[in-house]
């Protein structure tokens, strides 16, 4: 079996991050989004990956390279354009053969692995196995309308969900698929859907499966899924030391702190991951925050939240939480008069001011 790892896509939910960056690289528990879908496909047992990639392919590449650091063997695979999951399928032709394969959005994240899934798929061999997950908020996804256990209808994002029954971003597919993406013509928004493309294959008598799953997964898309997805992966956190902290510093609970870096006079309640080489004095660092490499913050408050590498915050009176702050940011309390809030964000950024 071989894996496919969507990995381009236009991320419009998580701009302005993603006007800069590719959304899968951005880190949860210090580790880029993308590397746990990696590890969940080589946990099991699969090592020939077909990496998709749009504009950020040089990022993608960058960080996987030939995948042997991650025990995968990597293929790159451009899509020209963000034209929907099929199409992605559809480029991916020429890799794939006649294998079959696992499908597995970038910017997903199952916590539990999918070997189990896969070990299913492998043995009952349909001609795909699509996973669903009860979800609030049906409405944001492709949505699954049961009849018994069989599948019997696939819609993408609907106004009025027939269930609650989400497809997660894992799919497994033998070739069959193939001709479906090229049955298929382009939704109304138009990309080719894979929710149309799995439908193709259930009015074509193809066997589809489905399994309901019961652990915890995200697909990270917005802000508020990839803050929750870091409170999940750090709720696994153990602790770990490695930098300077003084004697004046307290840490309570699962703290992660690497090397290089110092802090002093603070607080730090874990769960939470301090990166390497920063410098934390006189401020608070509470649960379920990610802080990146190189970062620097003094006299200040921040917790539930991901900051990236060479962030600065400094001298912020109020306590920052539920903030995803891109790389490079500085952030800090000015003397200068007149006194007003002063601000340089790109395009699409979000503030939020008391
Ligand atoms: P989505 O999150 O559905 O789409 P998107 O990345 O374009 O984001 P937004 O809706 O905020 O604009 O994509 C799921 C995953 O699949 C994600 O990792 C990007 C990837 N993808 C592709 O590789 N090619 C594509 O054509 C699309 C639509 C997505």
């Amino acid at each position: 079996m071989k894996a496919l790892i969507l990995s381009g896509g236009k991320g419009t939910r998580l701009r302005p991050i993603t006007h800069t960056g590719a959304k899968q690289l951005i880190p949860v528990g210090n580790k880029p989004i993308l590397f746990y879908g990696v590890e969940a496909i080589r946990d099991a047992g699969i090592t020939d990956v077909g990496i998709v990639v749009g504009d950020t392919e040089p990022e993608i590449r960058a960080a996987l390279g030939d995948g042997s650091a991650l025990g995968i063997k990597t293929t790159y695979i451009r899509q020209e354009a963000p034209l929907g999951l099929a199409h992605a399928v559809k480029v991916s032709r020429d890799f794939m053969r006649d294998d079959s394969f696992v499908m597995y959005l970038g910017d997903n994240l199952i916590l539990d692995g999918i070997t189990p899934l896969v070990r299913e798929f492998e043995r009952d061999r349909p001609n795909s196995q699509i996973l669903l997950a009860h979800v609030p908020n049906p409405q944001d996804f492709g949505v699954a309308e049961l009849d018994g256990s069989r599948v019997k209808r696939l819609t993408e994002k609907p106004k009025e969900p027939k269930s609650d029954l989400a497809l997660v971003g894992v799919y497994m597919f033998d070739s069959n698929i193939f001709e479906a993406v090229n049955k298929i013509k382009p939704s109304f928004r138009n990309e080719l859907e894979i929710t149309d493309a799995i439908q193709w294959l259930i009015d074509h008598d193809k066997n589809v499966n489905c399994h309901i799953i019961s652990g915890w997964w995200k697909d990270t898309g917005k802000l508020e899924d990839m803050l929750e997805a870091n409170r999940m992966v750090l709720s696994r956190a153990k602790r770990l030391l490695r930098g300077t902290l003084d004697g004046t510093t307290r840490t309570e609970g699962e703290v992660i702190v690497g090397a290089g870096t110092t802090i002093e006079n603070s607080i730090l309640r874990g769960p939470l991951i301090v990166g390497e080489r920063c410098v934390i004095k006189n401020s608070y660092i509470g649960p379920f925050t990610s802080i990146y490499d190189e970062v620097t913050i003094r006299n200040s408050e921040i917790e539930h939240s991901i900051v990236l590498e060479r962030c600065v915050i400094q001298d912020i009176p109020v306590r920052i939480e539920a903030s995803l702050i891109g790389k490079e940011v500085r952030i800090q309390r000015s003397q200068l008069k007149p006194t007003a809030y002063r601000f340089m964000v790109g395009d699409s950024s979000l503030v939020d001011v008391l």
